[in-house]
C-alpha cells in the first residue's frame, strides 16, 4: 500500500516516520511546497530504517505525480498556531491550503482515504470533503486519538498506572470545548470515577481540553510527536482493516442528534474508511456539552461561508 503525507513540517514528518516504522505499507510519500524539505526529511527517515528495522520506502517530493495511486492521504499542510492564537485563527489561511492540496492530490488517487490533520480540524475536514467530492466515509479528521491520548496520559500520571490500562472516550470538536467523557473512562476495567475524586478529575478534563495550548505556550508552536503518532494510528487501523473503535472527526447524519457536520465521535475504522459511527448513550449534561461544541464547529462553517461569499 501507499500512503501520502502532505506537508513535511513537524507533524507531517512525524506521521511519515511513525507510519514507516510500523513497517506495514510499501511506500510513504512526503510532499511539500518547500523544495528540498520533503526530500531531505524522507531521506533522513529512510536512513533510520537499518536502525529501526523497517522496509518501508520513504520518498520526498514537490510533485503530485509521485503521489499517484495512493491508498491513504494524510493532510498536515498549513500553518500551526503561535502563542495567543486559537486554532480558529488559522481558518482563512489553512482553508486555501487544504482545498488546494486536496484538489491536486485526488486526480491520480481517486480511491484514496483522506485523513485531515490541519487546523481548525473539524472545518478543514469539511473543506477536504467538499474539495474531494469523495464519499463521507473516505474523509475523516484526526483529533480524538490525540486528545484522548492526552487525557489517558494525564490519568496515568495521576494514578501512577500504565497508560495501557486506560481506556477513554472523548467527543466533540477539536477545540477547548471538546468533551472528555469520564463516564466512559476506565482503568483496568474499573470506572475512573471510582479511582479519582471528582475535583481532581475535573482538573484533568480541563487540562485535556487546553492540552494543545499548554504545549503552544511552552514551545512557541504546536505539538507534533503525539499528533503524528495519533494520525499514524488511524492509518494503521485502515491499512490493517482492524475495526478499531477510535474517536475521529466524522460526517454525522443524525447520530447524536447532529446532522451535516464533521465532529469527533467514536468510529469503527477499516479498509473502507469510516465503517460505522458508533453510538453510545449520552446523558443530558454530556449532550449539552456536545451540542455546545457542535455550535462552535457550525460557527466556523458559517465563518467559512461568509468568507467565500465576500
Ligand atoms: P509546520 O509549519 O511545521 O508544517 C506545515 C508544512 O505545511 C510546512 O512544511 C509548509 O511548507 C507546508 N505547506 C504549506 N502550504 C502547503 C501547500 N500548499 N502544499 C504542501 N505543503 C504546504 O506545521 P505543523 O506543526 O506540522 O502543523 C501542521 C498543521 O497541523 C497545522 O495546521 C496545525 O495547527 C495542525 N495540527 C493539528 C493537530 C490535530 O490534532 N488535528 C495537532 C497538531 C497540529
Ligand atoms: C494540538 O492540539 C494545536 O491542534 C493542535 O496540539
Amino acid at each position: 500500500m501507499k500512503v501520502t503525507v502532505v506537508g513535511a513540517g513537524n507533524v507531517g514528518a512525524t506521521v511519515a516516520e511513525c507510519v514507516a516504522r510500523k513497517d506495514m505499507v510499501g511506500e510513504v510519500v512526503l510532499i511539500d511546497i518547500v523544495e528540498g524539505l520533503p526530500q531531505g526529511k524522507a531521506l533522513d527517515i529512510q536512513e533510520s530504517a537499518p536502525i529501526h528495522d523497517f522496509d518501508t520506502r520513504v520518498v520526498g517530493t514537490n510533485d503530485y505525480k509521485d503521489t499517484a495511486g495512493s491508498d491513504i492521504c494524510v493532510i498536515t499542510a498549513g500553518s500551526p498556531r503561535k502563542p495567543g492564537m486559537s486554532r480558529d485563527d488559522l481558518l482563512t489561511i489553512n482553508t486555501k491550503i487544504v482545498r488546494s492540496v486536496t484538489e491536486q492530490f485526488i486526480p491520480t488517487s481517486p480511491n484514496a482515504i483522506i485523513i485531515v490533520v490541519s487546523n481548525p480540524l473539524d472545518l478543514m475536514t469539511y473543506v477536504a470533503y467538499m474539495a474531494s467530492g469523495f464519499p463521507s466515509k473516505r474523509v475523516m479528521g484526526m483529533a480524538g486519538v490525540l486528545d484522548t491520548a492526552r487525557y489517558r496520559a494525564f490519568i496515568a500520571m495521576e494514578l501512577g498506572v500504565s497508560v495501557r490500562d486506560i481506556r477513554a472516550l472523548l467527543m466533540g470538536g477539536h477545540g477547548d470545548d471538546m468533551v472528555p467523557l469520564p463516564r466512559y473512562t476506565s482503568v483496568g476495567g474499573i470506572p475512573v470515577t471510582e479511582l479519582i475524586a471528582s475535583e481532581r478529575l475535573d482538573a484533568i478534563v480541563q487540562r485535556t481540553k487546553t492540552g494543545g495550548g499548554e504545549l503552544v505556550k511552552l514551545m512557541g508552536t504546536s505539538a507534533w510527536y503525539a499528533p503524528g503518532a495519533a494520525a499514524a494510528e488511524m492509518v494503521e487501523a485502515i491499512v490493517k482493516n482492524s475495526g478499531r473503535v477510535i474517536p475521529a472527526a466524522v460526517w454525522l447524519t443524525g447520530q447524536y442528534g447532529l446532522d451535516g457536520l464533521f465532529i469527533g465521535a467514536p468510529a469503527r475504522l477499516g479498509s473502507g474508511g469510516v465503517e460505522e459511527v458508533v453510538q453510545v448513550d449520552l446523558n443530558a449534561d454530556e449532550m449539552a456539552l456536545l451540542n455546545e461544541s457542535a455550535e462552535h464547529v457550525r460557527a466556523n462553517v458559517a465563518a467559512l461561508e461568509r468568507l467565500e461569499s465576500a
